[in-house]
């Protein structure tokens, strides 16, 4: 029997999985508790963080920027792109030395195209899959000490040179003793205490920045330190991650989403720190141009990278929580492989439906249900009046086309909108912090892969297949009949500041908004500190 039976495998495997016979499997359901319970006293604010790491991290940066203003002032730069890209790789050298807690700040910003400086996201770029790797003897001293024998018993051969790194393991290529050709993800050995520190300095600083900068409440930092503290501490014990890889491989085989594929983990040969796994290869998710001469449909890639990321969430409560370009690749029949399972979202029931609702309603054009799903969120607190929130935010109204605004109107607006969350108590729920998160990947994407593509038409497509795969569940779960689901994008207009006329919308015209809407912002704030 073939395991592509259970789960969204790779057509051949180096070996096939049988679920009940996986070493790691029963273990992981422990590990998770105890996981769970470590986070607390990491998290617990108010005590005093290491002052040495914080030296460091403040030197290091301090010394990247430093450079590069006397540099600037000197100077030494033909134009501001050149001026930008310096400070950018300084800043990017830096980060790489101080280690998996910014590097994966550095994946975040490498993933948004369009919202970051160019120079800054090109270089950042480096962080998802091309990091320094380690050395070769410290990769075989963790994988010896976790597999509990030595390295000639149980591969023919491992490469001592990574195919690939980012924050928390590089990976090798590699050949078992009967010659299969595998891949191992070897933990850096200093990551787990490097991380743990940081840990301590972010929870001592995210109640000082709601306290000092008060919009920094919207972001929610001590939630953020909280939800980083629980995916790392996952993250790092990888029989967690091969577990990871199985369930959510279970879940796009159940919705028989077949544009996903997971690599197969190793059934037996997974430890704490080292992980084998079988081998992907295919196009790295930013090569748009070997792709297209390949005669892969890259919107095709988009469309089912959306579909299947939506669906996973709202109706089994799981998705890959880490979306970022070292962590996908696009394989020669135009499917997508899911690599890197280390962050994987769960959902509550409860928040699984909330999320349903909040989705469904914003395509139905249902303003009450969907801040209703925004409170069950945790976005607004529990006895909101949500009339008011949305007579207040003018959300029952045409909404203002922000490219027919000047920039001091705009400036203006914005500020009453954040004045009025701030006194309302809004937040972003923890829950959603992952999704945004992959939202932000999803966007530049999209700029890259797809600026062609309809955005109004595929938010209506998605909800009409949403409406006709899971109608009974949408029914019982939220008490809305799909077959008599109007979808009504206008919420959805109104969120993206497009007239309520608008018919289509690319990328590409929605980032030119975006551009104009922020060069005027920039322009009037500019124009006041003259
Ligand atoms: N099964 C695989 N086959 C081929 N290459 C792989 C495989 N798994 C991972 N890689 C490559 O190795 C890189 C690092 O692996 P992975 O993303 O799992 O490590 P990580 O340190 O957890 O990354 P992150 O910083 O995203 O948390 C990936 O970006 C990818 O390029
Ligand atoms: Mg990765």
């Amino acid at each position: 029997m073939s395991d592509c039976d259970w789960a969204a495998f790779t057509d051949r495997g180096p070996w096939v999985l049988h679920q009940d016979q996986l070493a790691w499997m029963s273990v992981t359901e422990r590990l998770r508790a105890a996981a769970r319970a470590e986070v607390p006293a990491l998290t617990e604010p108010g005590r005093v963080p290491r002052l040495g790491r914080m030296a460091v991290v403040v030197g290091r940066l301090g010394a990247a920027v430093g450079v590069w203003w006397v540099r600037k002032r000197l100077g030494r730069f033909e134009s501001a792109e050149a001026s930008k890209a310096d400070l950018s790789r300084r800043l990017r050298l830096a980060i790489e030395r101080l280690g998996a807690t910014y590097i994966k700040l550095a994946q975040i910003i490498s993933s948004g195209e369009g919202l970051f400086p160019t120079e800054l996201v090109e270089e950042f770029k480096r962080c998802r899959d091309r990091v320094p790797a380690e050395d070769f003897d410290v990769v075989r001293r963790t994988i010896e000490a976790d597999l509990g024998c030595r390295l000639g018993d149980v591969f023919a051969h491992v490469e001592p040179e990574a195919l690939a790194a980012a924050s928390i393991a590089p990976v090798h290529r590699a050949r078992l003793l009967d010659g299969t050709a595998v891949v191992v993800k070897v933990q850096r050995p200093e990551v787990a205490r490097l991380v743990r520190t940081d840990l301590k300095i972010m929870s001592w600083l995210a109640p000082h920045l709601v306290g000092r900068i008060p919009v920094a409440a919207l972001a929610n930092p001590p939630a953020l330190v909280e939800l980083f503290a629980e995916t790392i501490v996952e993250e790092l014990d990888f029989r967690m991650e091969a577990a990871n890889m199985v369930d959510v491989g279970k879940v796009l085989h159940d919705l028989g989403r077949h544009g996903y594929v997971v690599p197969r983990p190793h059934p037996e040969l997974v430890g704490r720190r080292t992980l084998v796994m079988e081998r992907i290869d295919g196009f790295n998710f930013d090569d748009v141009d070997g792709m297209h001469a390949a005669g892969i449909d890259t919107e095709a890639v988009i469309r089912t990278g959306m579909v299947a990321f939506m669906e996973g969430a709202l109706i089994h409560g799981i998705f890959h929580g880490d979306l970022h370009g070292g962590n996908l690749m696009v394989l020669a029949d135009g499917r997508t492989a899911l690599l890197d399972f280390g962050i994987t979202a769960r959902l509550d029931d409860d928040r699984r439906r909330a999320f349903l609702r909040m989705m469904i309603t914003a395509t139905t054009n249902d303003l009450t249900g969907q801040m209703a799903a925004l409170r069950d969120l945790g976005a607004l607190p529990r006895d909101t009046d949500l009339q008011a929130v949305i007579s207040d935010l003018r959300l029952d109204q045409e909404p203002i086309d922000p490219t027919t605004l000047t920039g001091e109107e705009m400036v203006a607006e914005v500020q009453r909108v954040v004045k009025a969350l701030l006194g309302y108590g809004a937040r972003l729920p923890k829950e959603l912090m992952l999704y945004v998160k992959n939202m932000v990947f999803l966007d530049g994407a999209i700029a890259r892969l797809a600026p062609d593509l309809d955005l109004l038409a595929e938010v209506a497509s998605i909800s009409m297949m949403f409406a006709q795969r899971h109608g009974e569940r949408i029914m019982t779960e939220i008490g809305i009949d799909a077959a008599r689901m109007q979808v009504d994008l206008d919420s959805v207009k109104a969120g993206l500041g497009v007239d309520l006329s608008t018919e289509r919308l690319t990328y590409r015209e929605l980032q030119a908004r975006r551009d104009l809407i922020q060069k005027r912002m920039r322009a009037h704030v500019e124009s006041n500190r003259r």
